[in-house]
């Protein structure tokens, strides 16, 4: 299994030999390997089943980077750049000729982030190169918010996991590029539409609920539980499912329940945040749960309730 510990040089070590280490972020963690060396970006998308048309995030520690391997950033997107980085924010930028093709599945735009966790950032201002870094979790699954998340089950394939607690955030980053002017969401997440909207005016949300080109990892199913989730009014769900044996996960909403229910509360105080970072640890232990059937509240559709219940919708989609 792979070595866990709070070691930089060592995982600095790996990576420089192109090797994987799995890498905390104030969203989720990723699995790393130097962004600018196919040997070692092809090694992500075999140690997570990944197909290779579904292409992977550079993460660096400054946007003076950044501009070393992508050719231009829109004024909007540089405006929050400047505001949103280090943070919950990737930015669909055109590349250069550093970045392998396998690293975009050949498209002419590179996901970049500056992600918010120190041991991270400290990792990354020690390399000369960035990290390519999807979700450390096999193709499909739930994402990884612990070290422990990871090592269940990518443990055996990275030689190095770097721990940095539980993830603040909870869901990956907010997605956004620009085409012909206009600016455009393509993935919801840890950066709410509101925060973006105030710094740069309306922007265009693109989210497809299948298989989309300019974003091919935004399946629609996705983030999902090995068991069945339903996802809606949990009023008109509770009734159709009594007889089985049933988890909850519900947004501070008080109900009356047989005891036979495991009900995780994202949060009692119906704090978005809170209920972000809770979200995939609870579909995970529900999981492993002695249940038979997982079924899931609908947020209000405001602030980080977007992404929750986009994620929700994708762990509940048929394959
Ligand atoms: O918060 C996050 O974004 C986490 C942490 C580790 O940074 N990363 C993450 O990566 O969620 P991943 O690989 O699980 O999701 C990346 C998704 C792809 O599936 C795709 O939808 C989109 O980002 N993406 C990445 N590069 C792209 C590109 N060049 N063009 C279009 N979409 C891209
Ligand atoms: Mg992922």
């Amino acid at each position: 299994m792979a070595e866990i510990g709070k070691q930089i040089d060592t995982a600095a070590l790996h990576l420089k030999q192109n090797n994987l280490v799995a890498i905390p972020t104030e969203t989720v963690y990723g699995l790393a390997a130097n962004a600018l060396n196919p040997i070692a970006v092809a090694k992500i998308f075999e140690a997570k089943n990944r197909p290779t048309f579904d292409p992977l995030i550079v993460h660096t520690h400054s946007l003076q980077q950044v501009k070393t391997f992508t050719t231009s950033i829109h004024p909007l997107l540089h405006q929050l750049a400047l505001k949103f980085w280090p943070g919950p924010l990737t930015l669909l930028l055109p590349k250069n000729e550093l970045i392998p093709a396998l690293v975009t599945s050949g498209l002419d735009r590179v996901g970049v982030r500056i992600p918010k966790h120190p041991l991270t950032l400290e990792l990354l201002s020690k390399l000369d190169f960035p990290l390519a870094a999807p979700s450390a979790n096999p193709f499909g699954y739930i994402s990884p918010t612990s070290a422990l998340h990871v090592e269940k089950q990518l443990g055996n394939k990275i030689s190095y996991i770097l721990d940095g607690g539980s993830c603040d955030v909870g869901i990956e980053s907010t997605i956004v590029g620009e085409e012909n002017g206009q600016i455009i969401i393509y993935r919801l997440g840890g950066l709410a539409i509101e925060d973006i909207e105030k710094e740069i005016g309306t922007v265009q949300v693109q989210i497809n609920l299948s298989s989309n080109p300019k974003a091919p990892g935004q399946l629609k199913s996705h983030y999902a539980p090995k068991k069945p989730v339903y996802t809606g009014n949990i009023h008109t769900l509770l009734p159709q499912f009594l007889n089985k044996k049933l988890g909850i996960i519900l947004f501070g909403e008080s109900i009356n329940l047989p005891e036979t229910v495991i009900v995780k509360d994202l949060s009692p105080s119906q704090n978005y945040q809170e209920a972000a970072s809770n979200l995939f640890k609870y579909l995970r232990e529900l999981d492993e749960a002695a249940i038979d059937v997982i079924i899931a509240t609908q947020l209000p559709e405001i602030s980080l309730g977007i992404a929750i219940n986009d994620r929700l919708r994708r762990a509940s989609a048929p394959i």
